[in-house]
């Protein structure tokens, strides 16, 4: 019978080090014999206090001082001294601080929910009262959503290797033995399983492991040098909704605690463009709001072109930042997102906490050239002309969505969208095939999203941004003698043609303090083209310059 189950153990295998490797490095440190920590660990036998605290009978801080006990009982056995100061849990605060995702095997479990496999995480552990337990806390909150079941012996009362757990497993899973690998760092936990009929993997080294968990599925884990960032599931994700005025709301999705990271997307997209890095910068300590700018998705889209301007539209971030109860964000955009960052940045610096833009340089209203004549004399701006009159863009995007997003969304070495001359061939997608290829960083599924998102208010609103040229324009000169001196990041794009880098290289004169980043090889659609290298930059970024937030004084 085929595979279709997958059961990882936690400490050694999903996470590293394994207790075992810490233990021999305790009993090195304290000069204890090589062993002389497990056999301790299992003095009581099946109803000793060790199998009685992954059995969820007694907590951790409980066990500590029976655990201790049986340390000194064993060393009087064995005629051995134990130093002075021995302190079990100062060994087990090590291991605990020190504990690491194992991020091959935690993608190869999600390759294999990918490909239809049931995953799931089979531990013995223990109900963590210690000073150390946010670690546990954070591991597991961040392992537990990509696999379909965590089970747990001082949840259940059962521990490894009893074989009545391995029956507890087949029953949640709703599988036969055979159907099922099981991977364990402990050869006494994987040999029931086998018994039972399990196909199992002993772990000692991953990479080993890896190629056999290969071998037995049958499914490819150990291609992906750099594999993709994980992405975000719209049904399984939180949602929120915030009340802007009446009649308008913002929706959002939301992940992480930490500082606030506000994502603003730019046209034609959606807070989905953001899929690869709402995880991301969550695991990295930040509570991410991505939402769906006015117009798009499922906030409202009223249809009057003045909803758009970037004065309203910054007023709606502020109101959205109120309603919350949030002081100040880190606002990112791209896009037109990046144009209102920079506008917020510029507008209401309070508010902020650092600003960030990829691909949309800082263009200041320039008092002496408005900005319709800066769109006419740059060909490259020609399509924003063609969407000036109201209805006319709307019928050809709306016509087919599923061709639109598949003629927009396609990587630097796949383009075939012109920007030039769209007024006179009367169209953004006369020249695209009926039926054009998928790209390569899209699924099928990514663009059904985008369809099902537009089908909801189409593409006034989204077009409605580009119609309040002369009014923004116009706001914007209020701005135009100040310089932005918060902490802000620029990202280019090597080869997006229309938001060039080139057009971000007098940036410095009015953010003197700016910090860069540069994606090569990446087009417009920076988010899904180029993911992991924009996390990395983004994270970076973030670290030093939007971690401390400001000490507010106590009145
Ligand atoms: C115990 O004493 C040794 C030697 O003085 C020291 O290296 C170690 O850090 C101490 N450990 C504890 C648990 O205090
Ligand atoms: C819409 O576009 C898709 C993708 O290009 C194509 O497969 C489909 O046939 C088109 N539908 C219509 C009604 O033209």
């Amino acid at each position: 019978m085929a595979l279709r189950a997958a059961v990882f153990d936690l400490v050694g295998v999903l996470t590293q080090p394994s207790v075992t490797s810490f233990w021999d490095r305790a009993e090195e440190e304290l000069a204890l014999p090589r062993g002389f920590l497990s056999k301790a660990f299992l003095k009581g036998g099946p109803d000793g206090p060790s199998t009685r605290v992954m059995k969820g009978e007694i907590t951790f801080s409980q066990w500590v001082p029976f655990m201790e006990e049986d340390c000194r009982k064993c060393s009087k056995d064995s005629g051995i001294c134990l130093p002075e100061n021995f302190s079990i849990k100062q060994i087990f605060e090590k291991v605990l601080s020190a504990r690491k995702i194992n991020y091959p095997m935690l993608q190869a479990a999600v390759t294999l929910k990918q490909k239809g496999f049931t995953t799931c995480i089979l531990t013995n552990n223990w109900l963590d009262d210690s000073a150390e337990r946010g670690s546990m806390a954070q591991v597991l909150c961040e392992l537990k959503p990509h696999f379909d079941f965590l089970i747990e012996s001082s949840q259940i009362g059962m521990v490894k290797p009893d074989p009545q757990i391995y029956k507890f497993v087949l029953d949640t899973l709703k599988t036969s033995p055979s159907e099922v690998v099981f991977l364990d760092n402990f050869e006494t936990n994987l040999q029931p399983a086998r018994e039972m009929g399990m196909v199992t993997i002993f772990v000692r080294d991953i990479d080993a492991a890896l190629k056999e968990l290969e071998k037995v599925t049958g499914v490819q884990l150990l291609q992906t040098a750099v594999p993709q960032p994980i992405s975000c599931d719209p049904s399984t994700v939180t949602h929120g909704y915030v009340p802007i005025k009446p009649g308008v709301r913002l929706h959002f999705v939301e992940l992480g605690s930490g500082p606030v990271v506000c994502l603003c997307h730019g046209f034609p997209e959606s807070w989905f463009s953001w899929r690869y890095q709402i995880p991301a910068l969550a695991q990295a300590g930040f509570r991410v709001l991505a939402v769906d700018m006015k117009g798009y998705g499922e906030s409202s889209a009223p249809p009057e072109i003045e909803e758009y301007s970037l004065e309203v539209l910054s007023k709606d971030m502020i109101t959205f930042l109120d309603k919350l109860g949030i002081a100040q964000a880190v606002f990112i955009g791209h896009d037109w997102g990046g144009m209102l960052v920079w506008t917020i940045a510029l507008f209401h610096p309070e508010r902020v906490r650092a600003v960030a833009s990829l691909n949309t340089p800082f263009m200041p209203s320039n008092p002496k050239v408005s900005s319709m004549e800066i769109i006419k004399a740059n060909p490259s701006f020609n399509y924003q002309l063609y969407f000036q009159e109201p209805g006319v863009a709307e019928a050809e995007l709306e016509k087919n969505l599923s061709r639109t997003f598949k003629s927009f969304f396609r990587s630097s070495d796949e383009t075939f969208i012109t920007v030039s001359r769209v007024c006179e061939m009367g169209g953004l997608l006369v020249n695209t095939p009926e039926e054009p290829t998928l790209s390569k960083m899209v699924t099928e599924e990514d663009i059904q999203f985008y369809v099902q998102e537009f089908k909801k208010s189409g593409f006034r609103g989204p077009l409605n941004w580009y119609r309040n040229m002369d009014t923004n324009w116009e706001w914007g000169c209020k701005g135009s003698g100040r310089k932005i001196l918060i902490p802000a990041l620029m990202v280019t794009a090597e080869k997006d043609f229309v938001l060039t880098p080139e057009l971000s290289k007098h940036m410095e004169d009015w953010i003197p303090h700016l910090k860069r980043g540069h994606i090569k090889d990446c087009g417009h659609w920076t988010q899904m083209e180029k993911p992991t290298e924009l996390n990395r930059i983004l994270i970076e970024w973030l670290e030093t310059d939007a971690r401390d937030l400001p000490v507010v004084s106590k009145l």
